[in-house]
């Protein structure tokens, strides 16, 4: 059986987001996804953590999707960790429940991919400026794979974006 996957998008501005909402919208006929556009479901940015609990429980993978915002995620998703990752549920005695399950980043990045490589524009990899999120994978003993990137979102063509997209819904529903 294929793995049920939660993506959840964290965009402050989606109706006005090129790449996020068009990446999101391909995953609307996908099997097995949800995907939980989190400004959508708190406009007021309180979270329910219950809520974000039951949801991560019952899907084997988790998929974060944003844009990068100074080389990290925008602030809504921090405060989703913060609340959700908590000790007795994500860590510690009794916490186990991200145990087992997959980790995996999309994002979009303003910058070109060459860009983000050693003497590059932003000097660090995708995957080094990914670590916190890997670190906080292996924490919660969760599997980190590896991230889908839309670099240099400027110079993507609509055409382009189509096939980002389509290669987006592949990545998300991977055995
Ligand atoms: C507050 C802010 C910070 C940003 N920081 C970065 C950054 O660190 N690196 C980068 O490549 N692009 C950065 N960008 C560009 C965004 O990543 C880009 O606008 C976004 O991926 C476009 O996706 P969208 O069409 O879904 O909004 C930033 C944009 C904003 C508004």
């Amino acid at each position: 059986m294929s793995k049920k996957t939660l993506v959840i998008v964290i965009h402050p501005n989606l109706e006005k987001s090129r790449i996020n909402k068009r990446l999101a919208e391909e995953l609307s006929e996908a099997e097995n996804v949800t995907v939980h556009r989190l400004h959508e479901a708190y406009p007021d940015e309180v979270i329910d953590v219950e809520h974000e609990r039951r949801l991560v429980e019952v899907h084997d993978r988790v998929v974060l999707q944003f844009p990068f915002y100074w080389y990290s995620s925008p602030y809504l998703l921090k405060k989703w960790l913060d609340l959700v990752l908590q000790m007795g549920w994500a860590y510690g005695p009794g916490g186990d429940k991200m145990e087992g399950k997959e980790l995996a980043i999309a994002i979009s990045t303003g910058g070109a991919a060459d860009a983000y490589q050693a003497g590059g524009f932003h000097h660090y990899s995708i995957s080094e400026l990914l670590r916190p999120f890997q670190a906080t994978a292996n924490r919660v003993k969760m599997i980190f794979k590896a991230p889908f990137v839309v670099n240099g979102i400027r110079e993507v063509s609509d055409e382009e974006l189509e096939t980002k997209a389509a290669q987006y819904a592949a990545f998300v529903v991977q055995p």
